[in-house]
């Protein structure tokens, strides 16, 4: 069920059969995203470089006339219709996949659009759960996109939109990250990723040709399990090894530091683990930097390299890939035509992104596939990728 057109017609026919008839119910869509360099530098204040997929989240939705809130996922069938109300969202309380739309109105509330009537929706991902390709800022934006299509709120940009879900996120379902996900997927372009520096919210476009090589996906199918407070606690150990630099810089965040500045006050961080995490994200910011250039130029070759060099840093300072992400990551190290590898999005489970050479991509599969299996013991998932548009309603 890939083409569009067919998941429009069988999301309407799934609405008919949960609400009665689809008539009036319209069909939106937001991307999944996937990072190419810049990890876990978004909320120390650094450059990301990621990109809209074209595979994500499909609504299909109608409002009502009173405060009901309807919610029915195909990913998850089995929790049938989950029946809520505009009376009824609560922050940080909420237990199923429901948190996710919920807090978006909720946010929306908070920043001056209050929805004032409910809709009924059925929701149809493509994106693999949990894999870290932002299923849920998907959802997040899509959500967002809808409020704004369908209650009318106009002079809410689709940057608003990434604000509001990275708010959501943070205060609804209390996970501390940063813009990068949802900014991605409500920014998303074409064969574009996104260079956006974190601190200030420019970016920039830059076209991704690989020539004769393709974005592969290889997914651990690790779930995540603690890894949201693992994330939230690297966070943490920025934030403090941000303050004890500035007893004697006065830097705003972590990105505004480069190598050799970082040089000269690591000193003042007095833990050894605290100053890996920090190095991390200035060095990391310094390769993304590097790395859009090397793009601009042409040169695939040292971007692949320093995706390499990424990976090597989340594993050793940062300490968020694991075994699962490892495994993949040195498997795909040893196939001919991989121009460079790396784990994407929070760590802990999730994806790796390879770049590719086409007459390759079979080879990929089968050995990093078979090595992940004899090692891990159960099987990875890949995805041959293509780099889509942001959100829209799908006609
Ligand atoms: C998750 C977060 C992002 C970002 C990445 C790591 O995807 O949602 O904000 O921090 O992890 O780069």
């Amino acid at each position: 069920m890939e083409n569009t057109g067919e998941i429009r017609n069988k999301i309407l026919e799934v609405f008919a059969e949960k609400y009665g008839s689809s008539e009036g119910a319209r069909v939106f869509f937001a991307p999944g995203r996937v990072n190419l360099i810049g990890e876990h530098t978004d909320y120390n204040g650094g450059h990301v470089f990621p990109c809209a997929l074209t595979i994500g989240t499909y609504g299909a939705v109608r409002r009502r006339d009173d405060r009901a809130l309807n919610f029915y996922s195909m990913n998850f069938e089995g929790e049938g219709v989950i029946a809520s109300s505009l009376d009824d969202l609560k922050p940080l309380e909420d237990k199923d996949w429901t948190a996710y739309p919920k807090g978006i109105i909720w946010a929306f509330g908070e920043k001056g659009y209050t929805v004032g009537s409910g809709f009924d929706i059925v929701l149809y991902g493509n994106i693999p759960n949990g894999s870290g390709l932002s299923s849920s800022a998907s959802v997040e934006v899509l959500t967002g996109y809808i409020l704004r299509e369908l209650y009318g709120f106009e002079g809410i940009t689709n940057i608003d939109l990434a604000l509001i879900g990275q708010y959501s996120e943070n205060r609804y379902n209390g996970v501390n990250c940063g813009i990068m996900d949802q900014f991605a997927i409500a920014m998303g372009k074409k064969d574009n990723a996104i260079f956006l520096d974190t601190a200030t919210l420019q970016y920039e476009y830059a076209p991704v040709k690989l020539l004769d090589a393709k974005l592969v996906i290889a997914c651990s199918n690790k779930k995540r399990g603690l890894g949201d407070s693992k994330y939230n606690e690297r966070r943490a150990e920025c934030e403090k090894a941000l303050s004890e630099i500035r007893t004697l810089v006065d830097v705003k965040s972590l990105g505004e530091l480069d190598e050799a500045t970082f040089g000269k006050v690591e000193s003042l961080i007095k833990d050894d683990v605290r100053a890996k995490r920090a190095r991390h994200a200035v060095y990391e910011n310094r390769r993304t930097i590097s790395a859009v250039r090397a793009l601009r130029n042409g040169n695939i070759t040292l971007f692949g390299q320093l995706m390499n060099a990424s990976h090597e840093s989340l594993r050793d300072d940062y300490e968020v890939t694991g075994p699962e992400l490892d495994a993949l990551v040195n498997a795909a190290r040893k196939v001919p035509g991989v121009i460079g590898s790396r784990m994407t999005g929070a760590g802990f489970g999730g994806c790796t992104v390879s770049i590719v050479r086409n007459g390759n991509i079979d080879e990929f599969i089968e050995r990093v596939g078979r090595e992940y299996l004899e090692k891990i013991g159960y099987a990875a998932d890949f995805y041959v990728v293509s780099i889509g548009d942001g959100p829209g309603e799908v006609f």
